[in-house]
């Protein structure tokens, strides 16, 4: 607690003095004014931790203050002091945000208590969402699994730019290939992990909303606006901004990003003054950035200003290899979500999803085998699990891995009969039997075999 800021608003000037004496014994770094217009310009300058705020100011009064602190920071806790035949405003206080409130004439033993305590309290809100933060990255589903060359190259970057904190990052791939995803990793492996990470998806956001989204506005600024807001840059300080779907921001906001890029200051709209941030920017777009540039649909030094820091995600059907490792990760998930114990894909499945090109990547191998483990009440992930664009002719396939078709033991050919025929069938085991003339522990225990393969 050594270097936590107290500022104390009271016109009392002796109470003032003899509150500052007992919190400097205490350790903490004091500053005290006697009216709230002064206590506001000071948080408006500086960080403050806590206030100790009197309800009877001359002038602007402590509940008039209160909400001005508010404004400028909701995290600034605040303590009000109040006489004790005045209870009523300090109850008002406390629901615009004021954490407690001492009752004058106080003991100065209680006012050690209630400050300490205000902030273990916040100090534990802290630390509980530091927890809440490290659980979240910690989570399977916020891993990037995969073991190609691409995506090993991917984690090196990944590794190299968390440990650059300013530098912007473009991030380039098709719908679903982990763009997000690998936001998220740069953010949460870098020195901002502790700081915000905020997104906002630039396509679902209309043109006219999006700037005062981004830089928010003055009280005044136009017509709508009653209140101050912060914008988005400024709730990122200290962390990252991911700017989602970038390519569909219109072309006459596009400068004033790389303004902030460029100076790590923005105004807020109506407003005069700069106010500096320290703030990482993560772009991402599904869009050919460099063919829009060329188009003039997107301003070529914003595209080279973030060019610096590129990471381009293949599609899934150029790094086929990673198909493996994330079909048995989602199917372990979504076992776990939907309390199943499927075992695994059946070989004529595994050849539907290797075989298949994947236009929506990995969000649609996702949503593949969700919907598999979903229908599915067999050992394995069966063809008939599988949706129907898997099983369209694919004429990509080269006829050698076809089995069953040419030069192949009469093993593999048995195996391909008896999944070709399950698939007619529908997967149903007894009906699939039928035809075959087995039975049907035979045929549960020829599947087995071809699962064990
Ligand atoms: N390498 C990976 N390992 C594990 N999960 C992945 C991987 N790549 C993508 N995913 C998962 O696939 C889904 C889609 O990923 P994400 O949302 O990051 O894609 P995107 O590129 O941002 O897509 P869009 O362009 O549509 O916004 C998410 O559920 C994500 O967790
Ligand atoms: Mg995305």
């Amino acid at each position: 607690m050594e270097n936590i800021r107290i500022l104390i608003i009271e016109d009392n000037e002796d109470l003032s003095f003899t509150i500052e004496n007992v919190l400097k014994k205490s350790k903490y770094k004091v500053k005290r004014v006697s009216t709230g217009e002064e206590g506001i310009s000071i948080i408006k300058k500086e960080l403050i931790d806590l206030v100790l705020l009197d309800i009877n100011l001359p002038k602007m009064n402590g509940i008039k203050v209160l909400r001005n602190i508010k404004e400028i920071n909701p995290d600034i806790l605040v303590i009000m002091m109040t006489a004790i035949t005045d209870a009523k405003p300090a109850i008002d206080a406390m629901k615009i945000g004021a954490y407690d409130y001492l009752m004058k004439p106080f003991e100065l033993d209680e006012l050690k208590i209630v400050v300490k305590k205000a902030l273990e309290t916040h100090e534990l809100k802290r630390e509980v969402d530091r927890l809440k933060r490290q659980h979240e990255i910690d989570h399977p589903t916020n891993k990037i699994f995969g073991d190609s060359q691409y995506l090993q190259k991917i984690r090196e970057i990944i590794a190299i730019i968390a440990s650059t904190p300013r530098t912007s990052v473009l991030i380039l791939g098709e719908s679903g290939t982990g763009k997000e995803l690998v936001a998220n990793a740069i953010h949460y492996s870098s020195a901002r992990k502790d700081g915000p990470f905020i997104k906002i998806n630039c396509s679902a956001i209309p043109d006219n909303l999006i700037e005062s989204e981004l830089f928010g506005h003055e009280k005044g600024a136009f017509t709508d606006a009653k209140n101050m807001k912060k914008g988005l840059f400024e709730l990122a300080n200290g962390g990252t901004l991911f700017l989602d779907e970038l390519s569909s921001m219109k072309l006459s906001l596009q400068p004033k990003i790389l303004r902030v890029l460029e100076t790590q200051s923005f105004r807020r709209i109506g407003g005069v003054n700069d106010i500096n941030i320290d703030v990482r920017v993560i772009a991402a777009t599904n869009q050919d950035l460099a063919e829009l540039v060329k188009n003039g649909e997107f301003r070529d030094d914003l595209y080279y200003r973030l060019k610096v820091m590129e990471i381009t995600i293949p599609p899934l059907r150029e790094r086929k290899e990673d198909i493996d490792i994330l079909k048995k990760i989602f199917l372990d998930q979504y076992n776990k979500e939907f309390n199943k114990s499927i075992k695994g894909f059946a070989p004529e499945t595994d050849n539907l999803i290797y075989n298949y090109s994947w236009p929506g990547n990995v969000r649609e191998l996702k949503n593949v085998i969700e919907r598999a483990v979903i229908l599915c009440n067999d050992e394995m992930l069966l063809p008939e699990h599988m949706p129907l664009e898997l099983k369209e002719l694919n004429t990509d396939i080269p006829a050698s891995q076809s089995p069953g078709l040419g030069m192949v033991s009469l093993e593999d050919a048995e195996k391909h009969h008896i999944l070709n025929v399950l698939e007619l069938v529908n997967g149903n085991k007894s009906k699939a039997a039928r035809v075959l003339k087995i039975s049907r522990s035979t045929l549960r225990e020829k599947l087995k075999n071809y699962q064990a393969e």
